[in-house]
């Protein structure tokens, strides 16, 4: 039989505007406090790869994307937070986070980075590299929010690109409107002098 879910005193899950079910302050939280503790399975370096690979070549495109649970904890081992007593898989990512992980003793810990309202959802950066990162689109909300679930480090290298991007879209838009509509064939009168 599975364990409980593990909970804290300052937590609870319910559902999230920003996707599906989030964590929650229950009450104040004040910062550099170790919120939750973000469990799972112990898992070697080459389980790890196999598993990414495999979560990832399986999520491809879909809708229901990239979940990746997998922390790493030390040079040999990684922890596999998908299994359903880990409540903190269930935070969502944020482009103006409150909280972080950090390994503490080989423990992953979600800590507050500053203090955290009451009702206030509990967020962290997924630290996502910048390789596909169109399939991740960031619905955080933030007044920050750059658009797609990346890395802090990666923002100025993303924003270039999106950048690039538009200014892009916004040359074919312009050399589309140019183009001349194709003439109309008039009809031939024919019989006529
Ligand atoms: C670890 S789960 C987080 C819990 C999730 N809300 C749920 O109900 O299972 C990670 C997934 O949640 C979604 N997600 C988390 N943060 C998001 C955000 N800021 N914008 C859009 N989707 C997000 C993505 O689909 C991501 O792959
Ligand atoms: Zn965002």
């Amino acid at each position: 039989m599975g364990r409980e879910p593990i909970t804290s005193k300052y937590i609870e899950v319910r559902e999230s505007e920003i996707h599906g079910t989030g964590v929650f302050a229950k009450t104040k939280v004040p910062k550099d406090k170790k919120v939750i503790e973000y469990i799972g399975e112990k898992i070697t370096k080459k389980e790890s790869a196999r598993r990414s690979i495999a979560l990832i070549e399986k999520n491809r495109g879909s809708e229901t994307d990239g979940a990746v649970y997998i922390f790493e904890v030390n040079k040999r081992h990684d922890i596999d937070g998908n299994i359903p007593e880990n409540t903190a898989r269930f935070i969502n990512h944020s482009c103006d986070p409150n909280c972080e992980p950090d390994v503490i003793k080989n423990r992953v810990w979600l800590i507050s980075t500053r203090k955290i309202k009451k009702g206030e959802e509990l967020s962290y950066n997924y630290g996502f590299d910048l390789d596909d990162y169109e399939e991740h689109e960031c619905r955080c909300g933030a007044k920050e929010c750059v658009g797609y679930i990346t890395a802090e480090d990666n923002w100025p290298k993303l924003k270039k690109r999106l950048a690039k991007k538009k200014k892009k879209a916004k040359k074919s838009k312009k050399k589309a409107a140019k183009k001349p509509a194709k003439a109309k064939k008039e009809p031939t009168k024919k019989g006529k002098k």
